[in-house]
């Protein structure tokens, strides 16, 4: 009987938890048994009751919910060598040599090594006499497969991350609701959205938004005097008659040199330059947390079902993969190629829609 371990790692997303009921039951479906890891690669170092099998029934009801039901940390040990090793430890003392793991690019990364590493880490685990021969020879290979789960949407080898759908919805109502108290006071907004590397949220959010204005990591403006032109910008709105102005900035947004442009400074700049009334709101964990769009349900749950495929039809030694989707399609891609690919691809993605986006806003005000 196969043992899998699920578990969730890196920043919480909506929809982790359809994925993680999605494996338990496919997993019991298909005669295996499915332990849960609780808190992330933490759990894994600790183990403990932090390893526990799960019922069909220990998934119930947990679908609609936000965050992930079985926790998750952002794991310093488990950078270690150390860390891995007491892992590997904890994993075989529940004879799991199979594992699917729901995170982003830091915990999809770290799942590769310790695989890589796993046949040396139980030789050493066999020379400390922690665990016998024959355990280690029962389980000579460690079997992965990676689902994203991140709300930022970037990673490569999947159209959607886990628990983007979800935080794009938030931040589209947020510019809906802000957009008529800024239209009654005819105020500026500057609206912060999450996106430390990745715009992916602030540009489809201002897309889905209408707003006049979007910063994001991916694209500084062009312009070396940029101030000049989103001044110029706005400036045009007012006079054909716009009575709300929203500007929307990615947390990691940034200039050409990869200084900082930050929500205060757009206010000051806007305050300043143009006189208007401007509000700086960040969104934040609100992004985050909360019931998962439909969207990230049925995904995360056809991923999570696929990766339990994927595991008991694959020997554990062959390169791992990833479950992602792609053109509305549930795929299968070597991790590694993701995670290497990464920047790259979602950064030439964002580039062409932000294109798209600007110009959209010039015609708005018939430029
Ligand atoms: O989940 C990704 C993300 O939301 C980033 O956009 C953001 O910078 C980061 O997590 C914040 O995470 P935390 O508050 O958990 O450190």
């Amino acid at each position: 009987q196969l043992r899998i371990g699920v578990m969730t790692s890196g920043g919480d997303a909506p929809g982790m938890n359809a994925a993680v009921r999605a494996v338990v039951r496919t997993g019991i479906s298909r005669g295996c048994q499915v332990f849960a890891i609780y808190e992330g690669y933490e759990g894994m170092i600790r183990g403990g009751n932090l390893i526990r099998p799960l019922s069909w029934d220990d998934v119930g009801g947990i679908l609609h919910k936000g965050g992930t039901v079985i926790g998750t940390a952002r794991s310093t040990g488990f950078r270690t060598r150390e860390g891995r090793r007491e892992a590997a430890a904890n994993l075989l003392a529940h004879g799991i040599d199979r594992l699917v793991v729901i995170g982003g690019d830091g915990s999809l990364t770290g799942a590769n090594l310790f695989r890589q590493e796993w046949p040396e880490l139980i030789q050493e685990l066999v020379a400390e006499g922690r665990i016998s021969a024959a355990v280690a020879a029962r389980h000579p290979f460690l079997g992965i497969v990676g689902i994203v789960g991140s709300i930022d949407n970037d990673f490569s080898g999947t159209d959607m991350t886990i628990g983007a759908d979800t935080a794009l919805h938030r931040i589209t109502e947020a510019i809906d609701a802000i957009g008529s108290t800024a239209a009654s006071h005819q105020r500026t907004f500057v609206i912060e959205v999450m996106g430390r590397n990745c715009g992916y949220l602030a540009l489809m959010g201002a897309i889905s938004g209408g707003a006049d204005w979007v910063f994001i990591p991916e694209n500084p403006p062009e312009m070396e005097d940029w101030q000049s032109h989103i001044c110029e910008v706005l400036r045009k709105g007012r006079a054909s008659g716009r009575r709300d102005s929203i500007v929307v900035v990615a947390e990691g947004a940034r200039d050409r040199q990869g200084n900082p442009i930050t929500s205060q400074e757009i206010k000051h700049l806007l305050e300043e330059r143009l006189g208007e009334d401007t509000r700086v709101t960040i969104l934040g964990h609100v992004q985050r947390g909360g019931a998962p769009s439909a969207f990230d349900r049925w995904m995360s749950t056809l991923l999570g079902h696929t990766a339990v495929l994927e595991l008991i039809s694959t020997t554990p030694e062959r390169e791992p993969h990833l479950i992602g989707i792609r053109e509305n399609r549930v795929t299968r891609v070597p991790l590694m190629r993701c995670v290497t690919d990464s920047r790259a691809v979602t950064e030439a993605v964002t580039a062409q829609r932000y294109e798209q986006a600007m110009e959209l806003r010039g015609r708005s005000f018939g430029e």
